[in-house]
């Protein structure tokens, strides 16, 4: 008994433990895709017989209907999406099948599923994060002129506009695109050819299948080939990078959505009730796209661990790189359409924002400006004299355009009657016109330009 037990117990662990087809069935597509390629090219190159070669090609596209149609089924026992692929080839073609895998091993097939599937979900990142860029874009010009409040050390600093503010989260995804193209053009090489691990005595092309299947060029080095895995690494970081934008700008979201803030309301479809607070409203989605970022990084450094220490060439350890890419894009997927959703539905409550901006003496650097404009009072000089103003005000309990220009002049008379406009917080912003400022008129050339690069 015990040993019948002990003969077969550690044989299901080891086909638990081996199996990665829970996981990898998610490269279907890219397994088809990837065998088409391969035997099409050992057709022409004679490697496999004309017929052979067609006749695999059509089991491949039944198989692919299959799976369309019903799914790919974990059998544990056919290990993986390329094991499970070809043992169902067999079962529809019969023995030609196995002239599918000449000149190739696992090694470069699965390097070269993964790699297009993580080029198609760049191309698929890159569509939503155009689209929160786009929402964006829109709200900052409905707001080109609201005045909030800008914050350092998440005090009120100096007014800014709103739609200043959003932009620069334009910005910051702007820079992942751009990150997410970097990754996809240093990926873009082909291994498939590079077999096992050494390359192969047969007489393949690797030129036909790397255009193929939209490759720039075959890789260059056949160890290398199946042993890397930075694309994947490359697309984690980039996903990283990008949620931790989301992360921040769904902080906001969350901190402005509180009473205290009141800068913004979320719609019904964006918020959740609490069951035993009636009053409540919350920002679950983006407390959610806060968090998920964690989990994304995690995926990153999930990976990194993984691959640092391998040596040359294939390890099984690489078969864990699977899962934290498909979770990572899952979750970044999903956090870029609750932002954009979020974002093109928010009500600001932009008479909040004013009314925060006047609070908290957030044009006193107007003050001192001015007065080196002005007056050509030295600037260090000017912000004492603004640091005694402010003083005045906050012991009066009132604005600084509430003081008169008697008590203004009673602190130091160089100041002008010219001081009270400018103390205004739309004065404030519209003077800040220098490239990349706050000022009403820089937001709407700066949409401008982005309009123009979205092509919208
Ligand atoms: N399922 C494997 C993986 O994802 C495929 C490669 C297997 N290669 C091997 N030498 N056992 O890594």
């Amino acid at each position: 008994m015990w040993g019948g037990r002990f003969a077969e117990g550690p044989a299901a662990v080891m086909r638990e433990i081996n199996a990665s087809i829970p996981f990898d069935k998610r490269l279907w597509r890219q397994d088809i895709a990837g065998s088409k390629a391969h035997v099409a090219m050992l057709g022409v190159q004679g490697i496999v017989g004309h017929a052979d070669s067609v006749t695999i090609a059509q089991g491949l596209d039944r198989v692919a209907a299959e799976y369309e149609a019903n799914g790919v089924t974990d059998d544990l026992t056919l290990e993986d999406i390329h094991m499970a692929t070809e043992s169902r080839l067999a079962e529809l073609i019969g023995p030609a099948a196995g002239r599918l895998h000449t000149a190739r091993s696992r090694n470069d097939q699965v390097a070269t599923d993964f790699r297009l599937w993580v080029r198609d979900s760049i191309d698929a990142v890159d569509v939503g994060l155009r689209a929160l860029q786009q929402a964006l874009v829109a709200r900052a010009a409905e707001h080109a002129e609201s005045v909030m409040p800008g914050f350092t050390h998440l005090q009120a600093a100096q007014p800014v506009t709103l739609g200043h503010h959003l932009m620069a989260y334009y910005e910051m995804v702007r820079r992942d695109r751009s990150r997410f193209a970097d990754a996809r053009a240093r990926m873009n090489e082909c291994p498939l050819g590079a077999a096992a691990l050494a390359g192969t005595g047969f007489p393949i092309d690797r030129q036909a299948t790397a255009k193929a299947l939209g490759f720039d060029r075959p890789t260059a080095n056949s160890l290398d080939s199946v042993s890397d895995r930075d694309f994947a690494l490359d697309y984690l970081m980039s996903a990283a990078q990008a949620s931790l934008h989301l992360s921040r700008l769904a902080e906001e979201i969350v901190l402005w959505a509180s009473q205290p803030f009141g800068f913004v309301s979320l719609p019904d479809q964006w918020s959740t009730g609490s069951s035993i607070m009636p009053q409540k409203r919350n920002p679950d989605a983006a407390e959610l796209v806060r968090g998920h970022s964690g989990r994304i990084v995690g995926c990153l450094t999930s990976l990194m661990i993984t691959m640092k220490g391998l040596p040359l060439a294939y390890s099984k350890d690489m078969q864990d790189d699977k899962p934290p890419v498909f979770e990572a894009h899952d979750l970044l997927a999903l956090s870029i359409a609750a932002m954009s959703g979020m974002i093109e539905t928010l009500t600001f409550r932009t008479d909040r924002m004013r009314a925060a901006a006047e609070a908290g003496f957030s044009t006193a650097t107007d003050l001192a400006d001015r007065l080196v404009r002005v007056a050509g009072v030295p600037f260090r000089e000017a912000h004492h004299i603004t640091g005694a103003v402010v003083k005045l005000a906050e012991v009066k309990g009132c604005a600084l355009s509430d003081l008169s220009l008697a008590e203004l002049q009673a602190i130091d008379p160089r100041i002008d009657e010219g001081v009270q406009a400018a103390l205004s917080v739309d004065a404030s912003v519209a003077a800040r016109a220098s490239e990349g400022g706050t000022a009403p008129e820089r937001v709407r050339q700066t949409i401008a330009r982005a309009k123009e690069n979205l092509g919208s």
